[in-house]
């Protein structure tokens, strides 16, 4: 049989709606891209990104800046974190998140993930007893959402705040809860393969009226905090505006404009991704040699990638088997490279931890799978034909 090829890149994303590019043509007309560059009761751009997104989210606050990443390290030091804090996250995670406890001067303790790509339980009890951490950043890596409810319950009995990484579950949500709910704060991120795309860009959201108005004033809005979309009252900035630190990383109002013109479409996108999502879960669990962790009947997660597991290659076949998946047009990650590689690295090339631990089970799950991402301009016959290459190039390695 003559070999399949896919064409399509796996890097293209949609165009952004017309209703941004209007916008942000006014805004470049205006030259006003600063976002406290209002007059009296205007709203700005980024202010109304804050409303609407608190609003879709069901948060009482909402600050936009720079990156998600920019919004874990703020969350981070308004949750209270000192200089040499110990704090928690999964070891299965990208790189920006470790960075972010760093950058707020915390030290990273890597807790080790299951076969179903979650936070081990066991292991984050016994690691929050011997680091004495007070703080667990969830990273809910490729959008897999634990037992939030499980998950929660342990980290109260622990006495630990939650702050939930949620750059790969907007949109997605535990037993009818969104994730980003559960946590006392949550970050989102708009890089440009995430669920909003504005390139780059961060939104933090949480209920606590003092951990917001640290986050706005750490977020750089000098004493121009009023002028936020989802903000606690004044009153609360008194309070800490002269010791809260500015660390310069307020979105701008042509980002904001992008993510504004975007949101009404965020829920059925959600679904489009499933759809996808589901023609390659399909195809490639009847694949024999791979395999998809089961997701609990709870989870309603945003397919905008796809994990599974070569468990019927050797680790020794597996970059053979992505090179012969690329030959054919299809681009795969493999999360248990020992090389960083592009965006992915395995969680021991992040050196600067130390003492770096060994996590035998987060290495067991990770070591034969890939990742597989389900842009938005792939249709459904792509996506079958993507499965239909995974099949022919598997079957090529098995019959050997
Ligand atoms: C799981 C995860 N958390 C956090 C981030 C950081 O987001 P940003 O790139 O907006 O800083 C990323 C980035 O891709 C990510 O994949």
């Amino acid at each position: 049989m003559s070999k399949l090829q896919f064409t399509k890149a796996f890097t293209q994303q949609e165009p952004i709606p017309e209703a941004a590019k209007q916008r942000v043509m006014a805004l470049l007309d205006s030259g006003r891209l600063h976002r406290y560059n209002t007059v009296g009761a205007e709203v700005s751009d980024a202010a109304l990104l804050e409303q609407q997104f608190a609003q879709y989210q069901g948060r009482k606050y909402c600050l936009a800046c720079t990156s998600g990443g920019y919004g874990l390290h703020i969350a981070l030091r308004a949750m209270g974190l000192e200089p040499g804090d110990a704090v928690l996250t999964n070891a299965y995670t990208l790189a920006p998140v470790p960075g972010a406890i760093h950058a707020a001067g915390g030290v990273p303790v890597l807790v080790e993930i299951d076969d179903h790509y979650h936070l081990d339980l066991a292991d984050l009890e016994a690691k929050a007893k011997s680091s004495q951490a007070k703080i667990l950043l969830l990273s809910l890596m490729r959008g897999h959402i634990p037992n939030m409810d499980r998950l929660m319950a342990l980290c109260s009995d622990l006495g630990i705040q939650v702050l939930e990484d949620c750059a790969h579950t907007m949109g997605g949500s535990w037993r009818g809860v969104k994730s980003g709910n559960f946590g006392q704060v949550a970050a989102f991120s708009l890089q440009t393969y995430k669920h909003l795309n504005t390139g780059e860009g961060g939104l933090v959201v949480t209920d606590d009226a003092d951990i917001a108005a640290r986050l706005i004033m750490h977020s750089g809005s000098y004493m121009l905090y009023q002028r936020h979309g989802a903000s606690p009252p004044a009153e609360v900035f008194e309070k800490i505006r002269l010791t809260s630190a500015n660390m310069s990383g307020r979105m701008d109002n042509i980002r904001a404009a992008i993510a504004v013109a975007q949101l009404p479409s965020l829920d059925h996108n959600c679904q489009r991704w499933n759809r996808r999502h589901q023609i390659l879960s399909q195809a490639i669990n009847a694949i024999n040699g791979l395999d998809i962790p089961a997701r609990h009947a709870d989870e309603s997660y945003v397919g905008s990638s796809l994990q599974f597991r070569a468990t019927g290659l050797s680790i020794h076949q597996i970059p053979d088997f992505i090179a012969a998946c690329a030959n054919q047009g299809v681009e795969l990650k493999w999360f248990g490279e020992a090389q960083p590689n592009a965006f992915t690295s395995r969680y021991d090339s992040w050196h600067y931890i130390d003492p770096m631990p060994h996590l035998p089970n987060t290495l067991r799950a990770l070591e034969k799978t890939m990742d597989l991402r389900v842009p938005l301009t792939f249709d459904h016959d792509d996506c079958r034909v993507i499965g239909a290459v995974i099949e022919q190039v598997m079957l090529e390695f098995t019959d050997n």
